[in-house]
């Protein structure tokens, strides 16, 4: 099945990096948010960043134009899926909100959909299970910011079959990206490995090894890293960061994975990183 028509459901920082790779590359995206005021803050933050590749003269004016022509909203899920191959789930990481969304694409999606989660740390097999067609879903996780970075983690999930997996691989090359194929397991291998660094380096600041901007650049210069991990921390969002590394201990009931108490003090304070303005840097 040649993948013609996606729906992308949240417009938040993965799902509007999404929608906007799938619009530039031809495929025609519904993306589905809850409230028209978010719906005007994607396609906003979509527009400033082919503005930005206009600019570097990646794509021109008309490309532009194509792709934000190629995105439809919606606001209602089952309006948004009811005519797509393929649904691309980027809400938030919490289960309840996910299995809400999955029972409604589940009902409304046609039956040759293929369903794929962008999540970095909920198990695909038990998101599969909350569908009628486990088979058929898939982990599609994106990395941000999506329209520069290559990969795409595809993640089987125990009942995902090998044709989804070709549909997916195939839809993630023509996004010009590298599908790489990994099987479920608590954080896949992506932040499996990255966060356990992350943690790493915030036990280095909270035990007072070094400051945070040092601890950067350790690993930017010695490392050949574009940003230190604690940078990276704040871009990706420390609650995210937090949620993850309990996926992992919980998951694999190991004590490497502990997250490191300022982490979790940061969090509590609501120093999330660049999304507050403030995390282990400040920002406008
Ligand atoms: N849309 C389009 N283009 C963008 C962009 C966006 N949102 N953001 C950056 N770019 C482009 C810039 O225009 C620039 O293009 P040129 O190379 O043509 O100049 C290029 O990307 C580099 O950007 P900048 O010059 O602004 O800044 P930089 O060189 O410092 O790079 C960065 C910024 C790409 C973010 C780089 O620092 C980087 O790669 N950081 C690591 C990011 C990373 O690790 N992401 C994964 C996070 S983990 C995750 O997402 C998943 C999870 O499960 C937690």
């Amino acid at each position: 099945m040649d993948v013609k028509k996606v729906a992308v459901i949240g417009g938040g920082t993965m799902g509007n990096g999404i929608a906007h790779v799938f619009a530039m590359n031809d495929i025609s995206v519904n993306l589905i948010e809850t409230k028209q005021e978010f719906a005007d803050k994607a396609v906003a933050t979509i527009e400033k960043n082919l503005d930005r590749m206009v600019k570097k003269e990646k794509i021109d004016e008309a490309k532009k134009s194509a792709t934000m022509d190629g995105i439809s909203i919606f606001l209602d899920v089952e309006e948004g899926v009811k005519d797509v191959d393929l649904v691309v789930e980027a809400v938030p990481e919490n289960f309840e909100i996910k299995k809400t969304v999955w029972e409604k694409v589940d009902k409304a999606a046609p039956d040759h959909a293929i369903l794929g989660s962008n999540t970095s740390s909920i198990s695909i097999t038990k998101l599969a299970a909350l569908t009628s067609r486990p088979e058929k879903f898939i982990g599609m996780h994106f990395f941000n910011p999506v329209p520069v970075m290559k990969l795409v983690e595809i993640v089987r999930g125990l009942q995902t079959d090998d044709e989804t997996y070709e549909i997916v691989k195939e839809a993630s090359e023509k996004l010009n990206k590298v599908p790489v194929p990994v099987n479920d397991a608590p954080g896949f291998v992506s932040n499996r490995v990255l966060m356990p660094m992350i943690n790493e380096a915030i036990f280095c600041v909270g035990e007072g090894v070094a400051t945070a901007e040092h601890v950067d650049e350790v690993m930017k210069l010695g490392m050949a890293h574009p940003m230190g991990p604690l940078r990276l921390a704040d871009f990706i969002g420390l609650d995210v960061c937090l949620d993850i590394l309990n996926v992992l201990y919980e998951g694999f009931k190991d004590p490497k994975y502990r997250p490191a108490p300022l982490l979790v003090k940061m969090v509590d304070a609501g120093k999330l990183g660049n999304k507050t303005g403030e995390g282990f840097y400040t920002y406008d």
